[in-house]
C-alpha cells in the first residue's frame, strides 16, 4: 500500500523513528515544520489547549496515497501545534486508511493518538494501528522492534 509518513519532530527523536518506518515499509515522508518556533511553556500551553500554529508547505494532499501515518511528540499529553494545523490542512482523505505514532518523554497517559484518530477520522479516514513510544523504550533501544511490529501492518497489502 502506498503510505505517507506526515512527520513533526522538534528535537529528532521523532523523526529518527519516523525515518526507521520509512526505510522498512517503502513510504515517502514529508516533514511538518511551524512558521515560527515558540518557548518551550508557549508550546505546552498552545498544544493543551489544542491550537492550531501554522505550518510550511508540506504533502497535505493524500489522494495518491492509500494511507497516511501521521508521527509526532507528545506535548503536554497533546498533539503538537503545528500537527494540529496539518490534520486541519491534509485533504483527499476520503476513504484512506491511516495509523499514529507518537513518542514521549514519560510513559504515562497521552491524549495525542486519540487527538490524530479523531480529527482523521472525522474526514473519513479508517483507522489502522497507534503506537506511543515512552521514553523508557528510546533508551534501551526497545523501540526499534516497537517500530518493526508497527510497520508490520502496513506491508499487508
Ligand atoms: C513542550 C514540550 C512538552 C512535552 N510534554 C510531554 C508530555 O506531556 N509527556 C511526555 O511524556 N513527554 C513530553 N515531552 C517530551 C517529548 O514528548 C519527547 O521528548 C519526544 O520524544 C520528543 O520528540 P522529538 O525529538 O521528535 O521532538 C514534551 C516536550 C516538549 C518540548
Amino acid at each position: 500500500m502506498k503510505t505517507l509518513i506526515a512527520c513533526y519532530s522538534y528535537t529528532g527523536t521523532t523523526l529518527t523513528v519516523a525515518q526507521k518506518l520509512q526505510e522498512q515499509i517503502n513510504a515517502d515522508l514529508t516533514r511538518i515544520e511551524p512558521v515560527k518556533d515558540r518557548w518551550y511553556v508557549i508550546k505546552a500551553i498552545h498544544a493543551y489547549l489544542e491550537k492550531k500554529w501554522p505550518i510550511k508547505p508540506c504533502i497535505t494532499d493524500v489522494s495518491v496515497y492509500d494511507c497516511l501515518i501521521v508521527c509526532c511528540p507528545v506535548w503536554a499529553g497533546r498533539t503538537p501545534s503545528g500537527v494540529n494545523q496539518y490534520l486541519e490542512e491534509v485533504l483527499n482523505t476520503s476513504g484512506k486508511k491511516f495509523a499514529a505514532l507518537v513518542t514521549m518523554g514519560g510513559e504515562g497517559n497521552q491524549m495525542a493518538t486519540t487527538q490524530i484518530h479523531n480529527a482523521l477520522e472525522a474526514k473519513g479516514m479508517e483507522f489502522i494501528a497507534k503506537t506511543a513510544i515512552g521514553g523508557k523504550a528510546q533508551k534501551s533501544g526497545e523501540w526499534e522492534k516497537m517500530v518493526q511490529d508497527f510497520g508490520g501492518k502496513f506491508n499487508e497489502e
